[in-house]
C-alpha cells in the first residue's frame, strides 16, 4: 500500500539532535509529496490523541535547539495492548499510515510490537545520549553529551588541581560505559569505571595510590552511572576499605549531559538518518532502525538493535591508564 501520511514522534530519554531528525523527517517527507503529522508526548500522545499537521514551518528554526519540540515521555500505558489499541484508532483517525520513532531501546521495543500487532509500516532512529543501540557507529545526542561532560570536567579539574584533591565523577549512560569511556579520555582521567569491566576496585585503589606515589595533587574518576559496583557515593566508599583517609568530592552530572544545543556532528548524523528514514518507508522496507556505520546508512531489524549488545572499545580504559601515568 503506497503511504501518503508519516506521523513521527520523540520517545524515552530526550537527546539533543532530536529536533533535527524531526525536521529531516518533515521537510524530507514534504519533498516527496507525503503528509507529516507530529505525535506530541511520543507514545501516549498516541493515545491521548494528542496528534497535529506539521507543515515546512513547523520545523523552522529548530536545528540548533536542544530538547525536542515534539515532547518525549516514557508511556507506560502503551506497554498494554489495550494503550496501543487506541493508539492505533487514533493513527487511523488522523489517516497516518506509517511512523517514525526517535529514540532508544525501549522506543524501539514499543515500535517492534505495535508493528506486530498491527502491521504498520514503522522506521526507528537512534535518539539517545548512552550510545548504546547496535546498528549503528554513534546515537544521535551523544557527541553533544560528551562534549558537555568534557566541558563540565574541564571545571572540575581546575578546583581539583587547586586544592590537589581527588574528584569522582559520575556520568550518564544506563548500563553502558560508552559516555564513561569518551569523557574519561578527553577530560584526561586517572582511571574509568564502566559496567562492561567487572571488579575494578582493587585496581583503582592501586592507581591512586601509584598517582600519589608521582607526586600527583589531584586525580579524576570517571564512573559510568550503571557501574556494577554502584554510583560515586558506592564506590568511594569501597575505596574507603582500601584507604580509609582518601579526602575526596563527588559530582554528578547528571541531566546537563541531556541538553544544549546540538553539535555539528549531531546535526549532520541526525539530518542523515531522518532523511534515510523517509526513504526507507518509501522504498518500501519497514520495521527496521536506521544508522550509520562507517559512514554509510545501515538498516538493522528492531529485534536484533534491541537484543544485540553494543561493545564499547575496552582498550581505551588501558589507553587512559597509559596516558595519565
Ligand atoms: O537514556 C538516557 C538517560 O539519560 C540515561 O543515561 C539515564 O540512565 C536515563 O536516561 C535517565 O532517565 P530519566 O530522565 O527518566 O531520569
Amino acid at each position: 500500500m503506497p503511504i501518503n501520511k508519516i506521523g513521527v514522534l520523540t520517545s524515552g530519554g530526550d537527546a539533543p539532535g532530536m529536533n533535527a531528525a524531526i525536521r529531516a523527517v518533515v521537510r524530507t517527507a514534504l519533498y516527496h509529496n507525503l503528509k507529516v503529522a507530529g505525535i506530541q508526548r511520543g507514545y501516549q500522545g498516541a493515545i491521548e490523541n494528542k496528534i497535529i499537521d506539521m507543515d515546512s514551518h513547523s520545523v523552522s528554526n529548530i536545528i540548533q535547539r536542544g530538547g525536542t519540540i515534539l515532547k518525549t515521555f516514557r508511556s507506560k500505558d502503551f506497554m498494554t495492548q489495550e494503550g496501543r489499541t487506541i493508539a492505533y484508532n487514533n493513527f487511523a483517525k488522523h489517516g497516518i499510515d506509517a511512523l517514525i520513532v526517535i529514540g532508544g531501546n525501549g522506543t524501539y521495543t514499543g515500535a517492534d510490537v505495535f508493528n506486530t500487532e498491527f502491521n504498520m509500516p514503522i522506521v526507528g532512529l537512534p535518539g539517545t545520549i548512552d550510545n548504546d543501540l547496535y546498528g549503528t557507529d554513534y546515537t544521535i545526542g551523544y557527541d553533544t553529551a560528551i562534549n558537555t561532560a568534557c566541558e563540565a570536567i574541564d571545571k572540575i579539574r581546575d578546583t581539583a588541581d587547586s586544592h590537589d584533591r581527588v574528584f569522582f565523577v559520575e556520568v550518564m549512560g544506563r548500563d553502558s560505559g560508552f559516555i564513561a569511556l569518551d569523557t574519561g579520555i578527553c577530560g584526561g582521567a586517572e582511571a574509568i569505571l564502566v559496567p562492561e569491566m567487572p571488579n575494578e576496585i582493587l585496581g583503582l585503589a592501586n592507581t591512586l595510590k601509584l598517582g600519589w606515589g608521582r607526586k600527583k595533587g589531584s586525580q579524576l574518576i570517571i564512573v559510568a552511572e550503571g557501574d556494577e559496583e554502584g554510583g560515586v557515593y558506592e564506590v568511594v566508599s569501597k575505596i574507603k576499605d582500601k584507604i580509609p583517609d582518601l579526602e575526596s568530592r563527588c559530582v554528578i552530572l547528571g541531566h546537563i549531559q541531556r541538553g544544549g544545543s546540538p553539535t555539528a556532528r549531531d546535526r549532520v548524523l541526525a539530518s542523515r538518518l531522518g532523511n534515510a528514514a523517509v526513504m526507507t518507508l518509501l522504498n518500501g522496507k519497514s520495521n527496521v532502525a536506521i544508522g550509520l556505520v562507517n559512514d554509510h546508512i545501515k538498516l538493522v531489524s528492531f529485534k536484533d538493535a534491541i537484543s544485540i549488545r553494543k561493545d564499547i572499545n575496552k582498550s581505551l580504559i588501558e589507553l587512559a591508564d597509559v596516558l595519565s601515568s
